[in-house]
């Protein structure tokens, strides 16, 4: 498998990608998470991106362009990858494209996660995240099994600074006007398979499986 799960903030692309990830033994590719990583270990690029985070606007496309380069070029990659958060910008689309090319592994499918704005205010406002492995919980539909304690590895979970209803508005916005116009390019390649990101988690799982088999 090599695909793009993409879809709005809150969309369920971290919860979905990392089911379908493991499945199809294939690493996750979370552009959030590497940022994220980056921010909590002090480094330039964790500097660089926190100021764009903290507000939702996206960082520059050159910065994720060449994460998403080194990434793709480590040796699990050649088995299959799924990317998560990436790419977010016709100009990242173009560049992927060019960088998959020049390795001989082009993308197989695109999902979008279709969710409407009010389900995912809703969503993010009652998320809880695991700093260490990324699992996402919610306070009411998907609860950890122990108080504010990842299920998965026993981190304390946190709740994330962009989730704050403001930035979560911002981040809307962007999707909008920033990443929402690759479903017109990708469905232009032929590429791309619109997937109902509403329901329970694991009847979103099946049909994010059923379109990629399709
Ligand atoms: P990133 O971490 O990628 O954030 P995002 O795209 O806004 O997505 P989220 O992680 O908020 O949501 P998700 O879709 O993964 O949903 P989740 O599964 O957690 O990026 C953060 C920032 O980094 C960006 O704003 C930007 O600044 C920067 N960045 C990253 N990539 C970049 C790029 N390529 N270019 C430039 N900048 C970049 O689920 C959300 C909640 O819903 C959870 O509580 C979950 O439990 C719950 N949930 C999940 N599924 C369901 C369901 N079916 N029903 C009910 N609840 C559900």
């Amino acid at each position: 498998m090599r695909a793009v799960l993409m879809g709005p903030p809150g969309a369920g692309k971290g919860t979905q990608a990392q089911v379908l990830a493991q499945g199809a033994g294939v690493p996750q590719i979370a552009t959030g998470d590497i940022l994220r990583r980056a921010r909590e270990e002090g480094t330039p690029l964790g500097r660089t991106a926190q100021s764009y985070m903290d507000k939702g606007e996206l960082v520059p496309d050159e910065v994720m362009v060449g994460i998403i380069e080194e990434r793709l070029r480590q040796d699990d990659a050649r088995q299959g990858f799924l990317l998560d958060g990436f790419p977010r910008t016709v100009p990242q689309a173009e560049a992927l494209d060019r960088l998959l090319g020049t390795l001989g592994m082009p993308l197989d499918a695109v999902l979008l996660l279709e969710v409407p704005e009010e389900a995912i205010v809703r969503r993010l406002s009652g998320r809880r995240t695991c700093p260490n492995c990324g699992r996402s919980y919610h306070v009411e539909n998907d609860p950890p099994p122990a108080e504010d304690r990842c299920g998965t590895c026993g981190a304390e979970l946190v709740t994330r600074t962009d989730d704050k209803p403001d930035t979560v508005l911002s981040r809307l916005e962007v999707y909008r006007r920033s990443t929402a116009p690759l479903k017109t390019y990708y469905e232009q390649h032929g590429l791309l398979r619109q997937v109902a990101g509403v329901g329970p988690v694991e009847e979103v799982t099946a049909r994010l499986r059923a379109a990629l088999r399709a």
